[in-house]
């Protein structure tokens, strides 16, 4: 990782006045016990901040436990945060600690928190509160001592007024509220990114790594950027592999990134299916790039993930059952669960 001066955070590229704002927060944060509350767009850093805070802090020398609650099933996402004894539900054949647990004298990180189930944020209430659980299917009392950072990309001021998320859990997390900017508004951070990218995707075969020309560098500052830094990575590491020039100049760069008029999509009227589907397809082309070469797998990959996740869970994991709603047979589905990394979810 490459060294930041002593006023940024190591790891973190990027010094105008937004992300400044956020360094100063970060170190100020970092030593105290307080639960911090990470917000902001996809790909805008949150979980780099999180490591950071984790080692800023006292604790830096105990663990750091990330979960990603948007990844498990309500009954499987209890299990891993609290742990389970033997024979608390049928598939519970040994007893096994929960990541609370395992973060204890260290920090967990709730990435996702957003996706929590309205019953599971009541167990989370209670830790935050008292700092104790019981284990699924167990009676006695665990006590924890460890730091609580939890992320959403999804504003839950909306997920409370559409009674998704407790108002009691929102106000214990946020703290300490810590903003991600928008890369669309910090273009000033462009160029030192670009060059951080580059350096860190010099080709393998040790050809020298290529820079960005000023007009490449310029139509980036003017990109709109849905998927942040993360897309703005992808696509400095795509031209370093592509391009055949000694420097990446703006014909490298995909065509709707130069502004290049696309067929784009006519804009549906939002909150109806369409516009969701649009939505999907929009973000996949943002985050893949136009010439990425598998944009129709990547957005059937995602689209088939979500289904066969939603009707596994809507059976309870039963697999004949799932097929069969889904219409598929089974060999098909054990081996989209297997190709999606649905495991866990199906039994
Ligand atoms: N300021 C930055 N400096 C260097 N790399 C960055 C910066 N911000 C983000 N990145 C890189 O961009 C990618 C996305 O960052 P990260 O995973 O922290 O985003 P996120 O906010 O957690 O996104 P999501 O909501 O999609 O989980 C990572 O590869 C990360 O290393
Ligand atoms: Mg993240």
């Amino acid at each position: 990782m490459v060294e930041a001066s002593s006023h940024l955070i190591d790891g973190l590229i990027g010094d105008g006045p937004a992300m400044q704002q956020v360094y100063t927060i970060t170190r100020r944060a970092a030593p105290s016990h307080a639960t911090v509350l990470l917000t902001g767009e996809t790909g805008t850093g949150k979980e780099l901040i999180a490591r950071a805070l984790h080692e800023l802090s006292p604790r830096a020398t105990g663990p750091f436990v990330r979960v990603n609650c948007g990844a498990l099933s309500e009954s499987l996402l209890e299990s891993e945060l609290f742990g389970h004894i033997k024979g608390a539900f049928t598939s519970a054949h040994t007893s096994r600690t929960g990541r609370f647990e395992a973060a204890h004298g260290g920090t967990i990180f709730l990435d996702e928190i957003n996706s929590v189930s309205y019953q599971l944020q009541v167990k989370l209430l209670r830790v935050l509160q008292e700092h104790e659980f019981e284990r699924v299917g167990d009676t006695r009392t665990i006590q924890v001592d460890c730091r609580v950072i939890a992320a959403t990309n999804v504003d839950l001021v909306n997920e409370i007024r559409d009674g998704r998320f407790r108002e009691d859990l929102y106000y214990r997390l946020n703290v300490i509220p810590i903003n991600l900017p928008p890369l669309r508004e910090r273009p000033e951070d462009i160029d030192k990114l670009v060059n951080f990218f580059v350096e860190r995707s010099a080709t393998p075969d040790g050809a020298p790594a290529r820079p960005f020309t000023r007009a490449a560098l310029d139509v980036l500052r003017s990109y709109h950027w849905p998927g942040n830094v993360r897309e703005l990575q992808n696509y400095v590491e795509r031209a370093q592999v592509l391009s055949t020039r000694p420097s990446i100049d703006v014909d490298d760069l995909p065509d709707h990134v130069r502004g290049v008029p696309s067929p784009g999509p006519v804009r549906p009227a939002t909150g109806t299916l369409e516009s969701l589907c649009t939505e999907l397809v929009s973000r996949t082309i943002a985050e893949l790039g136009l010439e990425a070469g598998d944009l129709y797998a990547g957005v059937v990959s995602r689209v088939e993930r979500e289904v066969i996740l939603q009707v596994l869970r809507h059976c309870q994991g039963v697999q004949t059952r799932t097929a069969a709603r889904l219409g598929i047979n089974r060999n098909t589905l054990h081996k989209k669960i297997e190709e999606h990394g649905l495991h866990e979810e199906a039994r």
